[in-house]
């Protein structure tokens, strides 16, 4: 038969090339690959109000926003991030991917064109894809690559600039000023992700305020609720007129159903804890910056830019899969990332600090790495 044909000679190449994916139930290792960044996805306080409250909270929303599965956590959670954000209205959408897939493609039309960095996310680049916009991919984080790009772009539409605040894999920050006063100079809408941002950087309200800059009507702040935030959904920020026209044409908001109320409280109650509590985030850079010294000083290949993401790149995929193996051995859970997650020849341990990990747990897991470098590099 020749689908079955089809599925065996794809995951035999898939296998052959080392990019062979499982998913794996994670027991009793410490685990370095989560972006739960403030340690907030299994926090005591938001678990008892939850326990308090359970009786008040369907458990499921039963239908979309747009017919009956809107309820006043959901409002209240958007009238919480947008008062967070800054801006003068939010909406919450199922997930990070349906947010940006859904925004993009409710935005741009033939006409118009978008400027995208090259290492933005796979939501993005699926948004961008189901748009029917051109599509004018820049270097990564290069502002002259840009400006040229956008300088050699005639367009009667709309140009929209797309980009990570903290760029998942690599863990940089985009530099959003810059970019700003490109979006200015050529009269474009910036769009950013703050999918590893939120919670992190600007006081926790993201990239755009790391820059000290304020939201106006030419940004759009996306985001999830699944990685500092720590529970699931994201979110859209930006004026009353963009939430307006993105309720009547965002796709992923209109034809699915909402998020339950359950977890629309947790989203709000953890977004309380993670605006009330900045040791966290503290905390988290400091182990982080430590984190990436010493690894630096064992000589390993390091990239660190102030985030909770430390990107040890080896590569090839199977120095990345041995690396990742070993560390399980010694209890430690480092997911190897490889192609497409990223590009040839840039595979890597993709190590994330959270506020959950003990100094004892980073220094337990620097000499594991001290061991690597004595017995695998
Ligand atoms: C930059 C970026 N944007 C969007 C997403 C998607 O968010 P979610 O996991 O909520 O779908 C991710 C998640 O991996 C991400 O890293």
């Amino acid at each position: 038969m020749d689908f079955f044909n089809f599925l065996e000679k794809n995951l035999k190449s898939i296998k052959e090339n080392k990019l062979y994916r499982q998913r794996k139930v994670i027991k009793d290792l410490i685990d370095f690959s989560s972006n739960d960044y403030l340690g907030l996805k299994n926090n005591e306080k938001t678990k008892e109000k939850l326990l308090k409250n359970i009786k008040n909270l369907s458990l499921g929303s039963g239908a979309s926003t747009h017919i009956s599965g809107y309820t006043e956590i959901q409002e209240k959670l958007e009238n919480f991030l947008a008062k967070f954000k800054e801006t003068e209205s939010c909406i919450v959408i199922g997930s990070g991917y349906m947010a940006n897939v859904g925004l993009i493609s409710a935005l741009a039309t033939e006409k118009d064109v978008i400027f995208s960095d090259e290492l933005n996310h796979a939501s993005i680049i699926d948004g961008i894809r189901l748009s029917k916009a051109k599509k004018v991919i820049y270097k990564h984080c290069d502002i002259k690559d840009l400006e040229e790009k956008l300088k050699n772009t005639n367009t009667k539409g709309i140009k929209y600039i797309i980009t990570d605040g903290i760029f998942s894999m690599e863990g940089d920050i985009a530099p959003i000023d810059k970019l700003y006063n490109l979006a200015e100079k050529y009269d474009a809408v910036l769009i950013i992700d703050d999918a590893h941002s939120t919670g992190v950087v600007g006081e926790g309200k993201g990239s755009l305020f790391h820059y000290r800059l304020k939201p106006n009507n030419r940004i759009i702040q996306m985001g999830t609720l699944s990685k500092a935030v720590g529970s699931y959904g994201a979110y859209i920020c930006g004026s009353n007129l963009l939430i307006e026209y993105l309720i009547n044409k965002m796709r992923t908001a209109i034809f699915t159903t909402a998020l339950s109320p359950i977890q629309n409280f947790i989203s709000l109650e953890n977004l309380k804890i993670l605006a009330n509590e900045p040791q966290r985030r503290k905390y988290v850079l400091q182990l982080s910056k430590y984190l990436a010294e010493n690894l630096k000083n064992l000589g390993f290949d390091i990239r660190y830019f102030g985030t909770p993401i430390i990107s040890l790149i080896t590569k090839t995929p199977e120095k990345a899969l041995k690396y990742s193996e070993y560390l399980k051995q010694k209890g430690f859970f480092i997911q190897a990332i490889r192609p497409p997650t990223v590009p040839q020849g840039k595979s890597r341990l993709r190590i994330t600090v959270s506020y959950n990990h003990s100094k004892i747990d980073v220094d337990n897991l620097i000499d594991t790495f001290e061991d690597i470098k004595r017995k695998l590099k």
